[in-house]
């Protein structure tokens, strides 16, 4: 049953909004605990192929570039997965603005990522993820003023409390409910949390963004994920207009029955599939490696089957940096690894990159496949 909440106006601060937790039976409900059961499952197996892989650095630099492309994107920051893997690693890039931002984007997650191993989330990491996320100073609002409008009709949907200091009072609560055990559900638990966040609604701008680097680092703080490699904004992003309203009907209606199971269904579907693409990238390593064993046996290295999976579009540079050749002798690796098939030399502006076309599909595309290696 849902509860009306009293004293909600959409053009007026929502002042009242109640802190957590929410009454048990309104989030718990059996529908809930049943679909957490198979969302758990889904996130062990998908916590088991990132622990096996050998090469877990190779996710850590592929998986979060995906999910900061659609989160990104969910903002209306529209980037290419392409674009990202070119213009990656570069301190000092002519990327467009929107791929700079969605760089940002990846960088906030693994600092973020870092910061559980010092410390438990805060206001304090928020602020610090936002900042990070929009490459200027954010901390939590002072000033009135923020609204969220309807992109088609232009009104005012949802208003935000306000004032600073009852700001950080409701993310203190905030605080208090994910960092202290009980009983819940810990993806029941993210999704409440994600809901209270994005009410709260802390900054100008970035809430979204920051509040979905904020679901992963939870699961992780909980235990249920090692690595920050869950790609929840896919999924978000293709059920865009019902993230939007069940957000906004927990507010309106207090329907959390309704959110909770979206989120939780969100999180089963993305476990699955990232599970597959894990799968999938671990294939083609492994062939990968065979493959250029085989025809250049005096070339093969794991270190640099490693760095060509770790960065799709790879640099002479690289090979330099990583110590695995000198100038020289490293481009005439990457050349041989081109004639094999292996690699492909693409021009991105004044540069030379070396692009790793079978990974960058599985990064790019819904499907698992990838074309074999001539001779097998
Ligand atoms: N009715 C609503 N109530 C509470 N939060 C909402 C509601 N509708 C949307 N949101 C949240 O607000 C976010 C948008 O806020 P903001 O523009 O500050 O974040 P952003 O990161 O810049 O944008 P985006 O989330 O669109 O990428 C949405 O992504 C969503 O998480
Ligand atoms: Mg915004």
């Amino acid at each position: 049953m849902n509860m009306k909440p009293t004293e909600w106006r959409a053009d007026a601060p929502y002042d009242a909004l109640p802190r957590l937790p929410p009454a048990i039976d309104q989030i718990e409900t059996r529908a809930v605990l049943k679909a957490c059961i198979s969302a758990r499952a889904a996130l062990g197996e998908l916590r088991q192929a990132g622990e096996l892989i050998p090469n877990q650095s190779m996710l850590i630099s592929l998986l979060p570039m995906l999910e900061a492309r659609a989160s990104s994107e969910i903002e209306n920051i529209v980037t290419t997965t392409d674009r990202l893997f070119q213009h990656a690693y570069q301190p000092e890039t002519n990327a467009d603005p929107a791929t700079k931002e969605a760089l940002r984007y990846s960088r906030a997650l693994f600092q973020g990522y870092q910061s559980l191993h010092d410390r438990p989330l805060t206001t304090r990491t928020l602020e610090e993820l936002c900042s990070t996320i929009k490459g200027v100073d954010m901390s939590i609002r002072r000033t009135p003023g923020t609204a969220l409008v309807n992109d088609q009709t232009g009104r005012i949907v949802y208003t935000p409390p306000e004032g600073e200091a009852h700001l950080r009072g409701l993310l203190a609560n905030w605080e208090t409910f994910i960092n202290t055990p009980n009983d819940l559900d810990p993806v029941v638990r993210m999704a409440v949390a994600h809901y209270q966040l994005e009410a709260i609604h802390p900054f100008t701008d970035g809430n979204g963004r920051t509040g979905r680097i904020v679901n992963s680092l939870i699961l992780i703080q909980d235990g249920l994920l090692t690595l920050p490699i869950l790609y929840l904004s896919r999924y978000i992003i293709r059920n865009k207009s019902e993230y939007y309203r069940l957000l906004q009907a927990v507010t309106s209606e207090g329907a959390w029955e309704d959110w909770v199971l979206y989120m939780v269904r969100g999180i089963e579907d993305t476990a699955i599939w990232t599970t597959a693409k894990i799968g999938a990238m671990r294939q083609l390593m492994e062939q990968t490696a065979e493959h250029v064993r085989t025809l250049l046996p005096k070339i093969y290295r794991h270190e640099l089957i490693s760095l060509i999976f770790e960065r799709p579009y790879c640099r002479i540079a690289d090979l330099m940096e990583r110590g695995l050749a000198k100038r020289q002798t490293a481009s005439v690796y990457l050349k041989a690894l081109v004639d094999i098939g292996v690699l492909e030399e693409v021009s991105v502006g004044k540069e030379k990159l070396f692009l790793n076309p079978r990974l960058m599909s599985l990064l790019q595309y819904e499907t698992h496949d990838f074309p074999p290696f001539e001779g097998r």
